[in-house]
């Protein structure tokens, strides 16, 4: 692969190291987060995804990013519905962001509506993520805490049959983006910003759910 896509994968290929060895994540993937952990997490999602669909929105015109902003992909009702499998009738109660999803929903909200370079930034790191990694985990959660489909909506696309083919158009969308340079050394920088900014999110989450292996399966 060369071309713009591969330049991202490269540049963050360090910070998506630490996601997938280090982070809350990869202890999901070892089944050591009690599954209030899983559902705080859940809860965290739906705040970063309102604002990033919002911004979605707001870019669907855009003649450089509206191709991404693409509704198949959105996960805001997905999270919801899972949300109230986790935590039932009252988990509105349990979406309030913790400090670091708070910074991350404002980085979203104050660059993302307006600037096409930092919303493609953040929309690649979250759903090209969601639809590689994010469908190995949505598999192990469902089987750790013995959910079945039920509070893992948000793992699965309903109207994206063959992720892989998705991810395959996506990456050529990335290599046509019709940047300057200054614009795409911006994407690539605040790409390695939203997984810091997620790794921040994924650091609070492992502090207040430390390790329990009871979560095993
Ligand atoms: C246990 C955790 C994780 C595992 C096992 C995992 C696994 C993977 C795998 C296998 C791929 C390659 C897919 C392909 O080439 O088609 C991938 C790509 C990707 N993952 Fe992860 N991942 C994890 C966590 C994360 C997290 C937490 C994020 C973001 C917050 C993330 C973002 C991405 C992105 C953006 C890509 C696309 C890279 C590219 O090809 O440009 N991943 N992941």
């Amino acid at each position: 692969m060369t071309g713009f896509a591969a330049r991202l994968r490269k540049a963050t290929m360090s910070e998506h190291r630490d996601a997938e060895t280090r982070s809350f994540i990869a202890r999901l993937m070892s089944g050591t987060v009690p599954a209030a952990g899983f559902a705080a997490l859940t809860a965290q999602y739906l705040i970063v995804y309102r604002e990033l669909e919002t911004a979605a929105l707001a870019m669907r015109d855009d003649p450089v990013a509206g191709d991404f902003a693409d509704p198949a992909l959105s996960r805001v009702a997905a999270l919801e519905s899972d949300l109230a499998c986790l935590y039932g009738p009252d988990w509105a109660e349990h979406a309030e962001p913790t400090e670091a999803t708070r910074r991350y929903a404002e980085r979203l909200r104050e660059f993302c509506y307006t600037s096409p370079a930092h919303f493609v930034a953040h929309h690649y790191v979250r759903y090209l993520g969601d639809l590689s990694g994010g469908q190995l985990v949505g598999r192990k959660v469902a089987a750790t805490y013995g959910l079945g489909a039920r509070g893992t909506a948000f793992y699965r696309f309903e109207q994206i049959s063959d992720p892989k083919a998705y991810k395959t158009v996506y990456r050529a969308r990335l290599d046509a983006l019709d940047l300057p340079d200054s614009e795409r050394d911006t994407l690539v920088a605040e790409s390695q910003l939203a997984f810091t900014l997620n790794a921040a999110v994924f650091q609070e989450l492992g502090t207040a759910y430390p390790e329990d292996l009871v979560a095993a399966a």
